[in-house]
C-alpha cells in the first residue's frame, strides 16, 4: 500500500463523512465529478469574502488582488501540466467547451470539404459530436477509429486512416470515461504528425488521474481538461493550445476581456491568452482551482496514480469473482481507476438503485458514450470510479454489496 494516509486525507473531504439514505457514503463516480477538499472550498469562499472584483477592469486595489490571484492560478495550471508559457492556458467552462472552442474557431478556419476528421470508438460525447456537426457543416468526411477486442485502440486501423494524408484533425481521448483504457499519447501524436495532422487530447480524465504532464503526451496541439473531475469547482476548465497554434486561430466569443480596440467597422484583439476570454470570466473558480492544485500536487500525483492502480487492482481481482460479471476494461496497467461492468442477469440501473438504498454511489447508463455502448451491443453499463480518497474496505463493501443485488435479482 501506498505511503500516503488515506484516513487522514479523507478528512479533508467534508461531504465523505456525510450519510446517504441513513447509510455510511461510499462515493465510487469519481470519473463524473470529484469530491471537493476543504481547503479548495475555503479559497473559493475566500474569493467573496475578502478579494471579489472584477479583473482586468479597475486600478483599484480589490481589482488588482483579484486580477493578481486569477493570474497567479493560470501560472499554477501552467505549471501543473509542464506548459511552455501562461499565455497557453485558456481558462473555458470545462472540457467540453474547450473541445468546442477549437472545433468552432480552428476548424471554421481551416477544415474545408474532402477533408477528413478523426475521432475514436471511444470518445466522450464532448469530443465527438463537436468534431462530426463541424464535418457535416463543411463536407468534411467524419472518421472513427475502431477498438482491438482488448479495449484498446486498433493503431492499425488509425495508421491506415492517417496514411491517406487527408486527417487535418486527430481528436482523442488520453483516458475512457467508459472502459478505462490509457492511451499511448505520445506515440499517437507521432504517427498523427508524421502525416500531417493536427492533434487534440481530451484530458478529462487522464489530467486528474495519470501524473502526465505535456512532454509525456510528445507533439500535440491542444490538451482539453476540467477542474471539477479533479478537486475543483465546477464550470471551470482549460485549453491548453501551441502558441502558434492559438495565435493563428480565430477568436471564439466576442467582448470584454477578448478586445483590445474597437473601432466603427473594425475591432482589432487582444494578446493570449485573453484573446479567447470574452466576457467576465469566471475568476472565483479558477482561484479556487488554483488551490485544487496546490492540493493535489501537496499529496502527489504519481501517488495518487499509483494508489489508484492498488485500488483498481483489488477492485477487479473481486468483481471477476461474482457470478455474470463481465468487465469491459483492458488489462491492468493499461487502465486508469474506472472499472465499468455489466451484469448477464441483471440490468445497470436496478443494480445502481439497489447499491443506492445502501449509500453506494456508483453510475449506470451510456455515460455519455453512446458511439461506444453501440459498437458494445450494450444500452448501458455499470461503472465505479475511484479517486485517492477511496479505500480498499469501500471497495468490499461495494463489491460485497453487488454479490448480493445479484443473489437479490434471481
Ligand atoms: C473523457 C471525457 N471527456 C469529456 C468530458 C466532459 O467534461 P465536462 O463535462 O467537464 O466538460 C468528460 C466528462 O465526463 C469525460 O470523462
Amino acid at each position: 500500500m501506498s505511503e500516503f494516509n488515506v484516513e487522514k486525507i479523507r478528512q479533508d473531504f467534508p461531504i465523505l463523512s456525510r450519510e446517504v439514505r441513513g447509510k455510511k457514503l461510499i462515493y465510487l463516480d469519481n470519473a463524473a465529478t470529484s469530491q471537493k477538499p476543504l481547503a479548495m472550498i475555503e479559497a473559493q469562499a475566500r474569493v467573496y469574502k475578502e478579494l471579489n472584483a472584477n479583473v482586468h477592469r479597475g486600478v483599484h486595489f480589490l481589482s488588482q488582488e483579484s486580477t493578481d490571484a486569477y493570474e497567479k492560478s493560470r501560472v499554477k495550471i501552467a505549471k501543473f501540466i509542464g506548459a511552455k508559457s501562461e499565455q497557453e492556458i485558456i481558462f473555458t467552462r470545462g472540457t467540453t467547451e474547450a473541445i468546442n472552442l477549437v472545433a468552432s474557431t480552428w476548424g471554421k478556419a481551416n477544415i474545408k470539404a474532402g477533408d477528413d476528421i478523426v475521432v475514436t470508438r471511444m470518445e466522450h460525447h464532448s469530443n465527438f459530436v463537436p468534431w462530426q456537426s463541424l464535418a457535416k457543416e463543411k463536407g468534411a468526411n467524419f472518421k472513427i477509429i475502431e477498438l482491438n477486442p482488448d479495449f484498446t485502440l486498433d493503431l492499425n486501423h488509425l495508421e491506415s486512416v492517417l496514411k491517406l494524408g487527408k486527417t487535418k484533425i486527430l481528436a482523442f481521448t488520453a483516458m475512457s470515461n467508459v472502459l478505462g483504457t490509457i492511451n499511448p499519447v505520445k506515440e499517437i501524436a507521432a504517427m498523427a504528425k508524421k502525416y500531417g495532422a493536427l492533434v487534440l487530447v481530451d484530458g478529462a480524465q487522464a489530467v486528474a488521474h495519470t501524473a502526465t504532464v505535456l512532454k509525456d503526451f510528445g507533439d500535440i496541439d491542444f490538451l482539453a481538461f476540467s477542474a471539477h473531475k479533479m478537486c475543483g469547482p465546477t464550470g471551470i476548465g482549460v485549453l491548453w493550445g501551441k502558441k502558434d497554434v492559438l495565435l493563428a486561430m480565430p477568436p471564439y466569443q466576442f467582448g470584454g476581456d477578448m478586445i483590445l480596440q474597437v473601432g466603427d467597422s473594425d475591432t482589432s484583439w487582444n494578446e493570449l491568452p485573453w484573446k479567447f476570454e470574452a466576457g467576465t470570466p469566471n475568476y472565483g473558480d479558477s482561484i479556487a482551482f488554483g488551490a485544487a492544485l496546490d492540493y493535489l500536487q501537496k499529496i502527489g500525483m504519481k501517488q495518487i496514480h499509483e494508489y489508484e492502480q492498488e485500488l483498481l487492482k483489488y477492485a477487479r481481482e473481486a468483481i471477476v469473482k461474482l457470478p455474470g460479471i463481465r468487465v469491459l476494461g483492458p488489462e491492468p496497467g493499461l487502465q486508469g481507476g474506472v472499472l465499468s461492468f455489466t451484469s448477464a442477469t441483471v440490468h445497470p440501473h436496478d443494480l445502481a438503485t439497489f447499491l443506492d438504498v445502501q449509500g453506494i454511489a456508483i453510475r449506470a447508463g451510456h455515460h455519455c458514450a453512446q458511439p461506444l455502448m453501440r459498437k458494445l451491443g450494450v444500452i448501458a453499463t455499470n461503472r465505479a470510479s475511484f479517486y485517492f480518497y477511496n479505500t480498499k474496505q469501500e471497495i468490499a463493501f461495494f463489491i460485497n454489496a453487488l454479490g448480493n443485488a445479484l443473489e437479490y435479482f434471481q
